[in-house]
Formats: C-alpha cells, sequence, structure tokens
C-alpha cells in the first residue's frame, strides 16, 4: 500500500490551523475584553467630570426630574439613540446637549452607564 506524503501530513496540517485559529481567537477577545475596560474606565472619569451633578454619584437620578440612568431605564434605549439622545440633549426639560464632546466620549460614557447595570 503507497500512502502519499500530502495525505499523510493532512492531519497534522489541520491540527496545527485548528491551533492557530483558537489562538488568534484568545488573543482578539482579550483585546475586545481590555478595550471595553479601558473604555468604561474613561466614561466614568467624564460622568463624574459632565454628568453626575444632575443624574448623582451613582447614575440612580434624583427623582422624576432627572431621571436614573442604569439598565432599568436606558436598557431599552439602543447605543445609537442613546447616543443620539446625550448629543442633542432635551433643554426644554433641562438635559444639557453634549455635542461639544466627540463622539467616542459619548461613546465611552455609554459603555459606563452600560456597565452599571
Ligand atoms: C443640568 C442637569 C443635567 C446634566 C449635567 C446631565 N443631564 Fe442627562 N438629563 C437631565 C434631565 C433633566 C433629563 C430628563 C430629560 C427628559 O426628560 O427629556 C436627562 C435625561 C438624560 C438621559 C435620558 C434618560 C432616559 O431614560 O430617557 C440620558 C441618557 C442622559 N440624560 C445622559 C446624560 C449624560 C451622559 C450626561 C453627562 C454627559 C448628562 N445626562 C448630564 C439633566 C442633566
Amino acid at each position: 500500500m503507497k500512502i502519499s506524503l500530502a495525505s499523510a501530513l493532512r492531519p497534522v496540517l489541520f491540527a496545527a490551523l485548528r491551533f492557530t485559529f483558537l489562538v488568534m481567537l484568545l488573543v482578539s477577545s482579550s483585546a475586545l475584553a481590555a478595550q471595553n475596560a479601558a473604555n468604561i474606565a474613561a466614561g466614568k472619569r467624564l460622568y463624574h467630570e459632565h454628568c453626575e451633578q444632575c443624574h448623582r454619584p451613582e447614575a440612580r437620578g434624583d427623582g422624576a426630574k432627572r431621571p436614573a440612568l442604569r439598565d432599568d431605564t436606558i436598557g431599552v434605549i439602543s447605543d445609537a439613540d442613546l447616543e443620539k439622545f446625550i448629543r442633542n440633549g432635551d433643554r426644554r426639560k433641562g438635559m444639557p446637549s453634549w455635542s461639544g464632546l466627540p463622539l467616542e466620549q459619548r461613546q465611552q460614557l455609554i459603555a459606563y452607564l452600560r456597565s452599571l447595570k
């Protein structure tokens, strides 16, 4: 019986490919997790600087006028809609516009608020 070199090597090749794929997956998911943690930390600083005076330190709001920004209030709002609301504000009801902040910072604020649950 004659076995060609190519067919003998095939399982080894597939194992090597699977291993490479797994390593790439692990590296990219931990990079994503690190990026997310950095966004949350930056968002927290921004929140304390710009938002906590109204929405309170724990983002629980201060009653009916200034809403809590936790999962039970903003949980159903998409990231895109939240970003738009924060950008435009609602001056008539006392929420300032944050269009002066770069988009990246509004996204970091959202990452922080999402992390509060
Ligand atoms: C001067 C007070 C004030 C500051 C500062 C402020 N907000 Fe608000 N915010 C409000 C008020 C008042 C409302 C309610 C507006 C309404 O009912 O339309 C509100 C509403 C919101 C909502 C909508 C909540 C919902 O359930 O619909 C979000 C999101 C929000 N603020 C995010 C922020 C973020 C992020 C910051 C900081 C960058 C910030 N706010 C700073 C007063 C403030």
